[in-house]
């Protein structure tokens, strides 16, 4: 059988590891006219790839340089790991495995205290310490029914903007938005050119509307629409597929909600991957004019270096608690932390609680209780009255939620 070996991906290389990761994701093949747009957004630096005997490649693993903001506005640097791969023909055989060990060992190697993806499958990254940190849901506003209560959201002033408009200010817009939310990701320069490239300058029908409030512009929704009727239902309206909706405040957030239900021939608006506390009911007349259509796995979170990304974060009131926890691929991680809201520090206390590294990345941002992951065996306990202390100390008001798809 042929081996295979993983190593940094070279100049040069990069094409074909891109046509190796769209065949495995089953896109289409990358013409020479896409690449030569996508070039520069898909750089050598950061990525590994598996070689076959003969140099080519059949595993790739991608990642780029973000930040995630952390419980208590610190934003802290994270490896966004975008591009993940085996050629059908070489699966089952280790080259995942190999390929996050070496990547996993570089971003700890680099000092980057944490790594995060958006998973194809939910039984891939558990294994390599990944827990869920975010979840989004899908929401449905049947537009007939929904009437936002008196008043909300009509301060400013929405307008679409031309594709080259976009292309130009939704970028300078977006870091207005500073991630008060836990998990939210900042969104480097090179992550623009692909998304404007695929959603706001395609021919997919994507439209790009901008609120403007007191203060300027403050909030844009992209979204699509799609046409619902047919013979059946020749009257039924459109449908409004929100892609992205950021607000920088309250009043921007209703004001882009209620230009999209105001929209004529419009019969829903729909959303995926929404705020698990984003209040759409709540500022509705009819709460049951919206359906919550799914609950899914955001944001999948890497704590790199368990002491660092512990100490970068604010916890809630409680008496401290000591986690002891267990890392397989990055055994410096193991030990005692000890947890509390003057601080974070590897002590050699005995332990209240004992966790594996993915499941305390899950309870990180503040997401999930200690008490539901004991219930569901993910959790060892030393010390009951500990479990109400952890809950009090990781659990955060606000739902986190990344608001950037890689
Ligand atoms: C997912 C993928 C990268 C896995 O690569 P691979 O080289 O086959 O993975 P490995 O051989 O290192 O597998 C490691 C372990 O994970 C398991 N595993 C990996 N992918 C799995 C999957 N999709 N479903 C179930 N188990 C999977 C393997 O069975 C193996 O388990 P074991 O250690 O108990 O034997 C590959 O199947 C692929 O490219 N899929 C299509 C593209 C994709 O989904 N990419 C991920 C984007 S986020």
């Amino acid at each position: 059988m042929s081996e295979f070996h993983v190593r940094a991906v070279a100049e040069g290389e990069q094409r074909a590891c891109l046509e190796l990761l769209e065949q495995a994701l089953h896109a289409k093949p990358i013409s020479d006219e896409a690449w030569a747009k996508m070039a520069r957004t898909w750089p050598a630096a950061g990525k590994f790839a598996a070689f076959d005997d003969h140099g080519t490649p059949v595993g790739i693993a991608s990642s780029f340089g973000t930040e995630l903001t952390v419980p208590g506005g610190r934003k802290l640097a994270t490896a966004a790991v975008d591009g993940i791969a085996v050629r059908a023909d070489w699966t089952r055989r280790g080259i995942l495995t190999a390929m996050m060990a070496t990547q996993l060992e570089d971003i700890a190697a680099r000092g980057v205290p944490l790594a995060a993806l958006h998973a194809s499958e939910g039984v891939i990254y558990g294994r390599f310490g990944y827990g869920v940190a975010t979840y989004g849901k899908g929401v449905l506003v049947e537009r007939p029914r929904a009437r936002l209560r008196d008043g909300l959201g009509r301060d400013g002033v929405v307008r679409f903007l031309t594709p080259a408009e976009a292309v130009e200010r939704v970028p300078a817009l977006y870091r207005r938005f500073t991630g008060e939310r836990p998990g939210f990701a900042a969104r480097p320069e090179m992550w623009w050119p692909g998304f404007f490239e695929r959603v706001v300058t395609g021919n997919d029908g994507y439209r790009v509307a901008v609120h403007s409030g007191p203060d300027g512009e403050d909030g844009f929704v992209v979204y699509q629409t799609v046409d619902m009727r047919d013979r059946q239902a020749p009257e039924r309206g459109a449908l409004l597929d929100i892609r992205e909706l950021h607000a920088a405040t309250p009043r921007a957030w209703a004001g882009l909600w209620r230009f999209l239900l105001s929209i004529d021939l419009v019969s829903a608006v729909a959303g995926r991957g929404r705020p698990m506390d984003e209040p759409i009911a709540e500022m509705l007349t009819d709460p049951r004019a919206v359906t919550t259509t799914e609950v899914i796995d955001d944001l999948w979170l890497r704590l790199v270096d368990v002491l660092a990304a512990l100490q970068a974060r604010t916890y809630g009131t409680a008496e401290a608690v000591v986690l002891e926890v267990f890392d397989r691929q990055l055994p410096d991680n193991n030990g005692r932390y000890a947890v509390g809201q003057d601080g974070v520090d590897r002590t050699t206390a005995e332990a209240d609680l004992r966790l594996d590294v993915d499941t305390l990345a899950s309870l990180y941002l503040g997401h999930g209780l200690f008490s539901d992951l004991v219930t569901a065996g993910r959790v060892e306990v030393l010390n009951e009255a500990a479990v109400a202390r952890a809950d009090a100390l990781f659990h955060t008001v606000r739902a986190p939620w990344c608001g950037t798809f890689f």
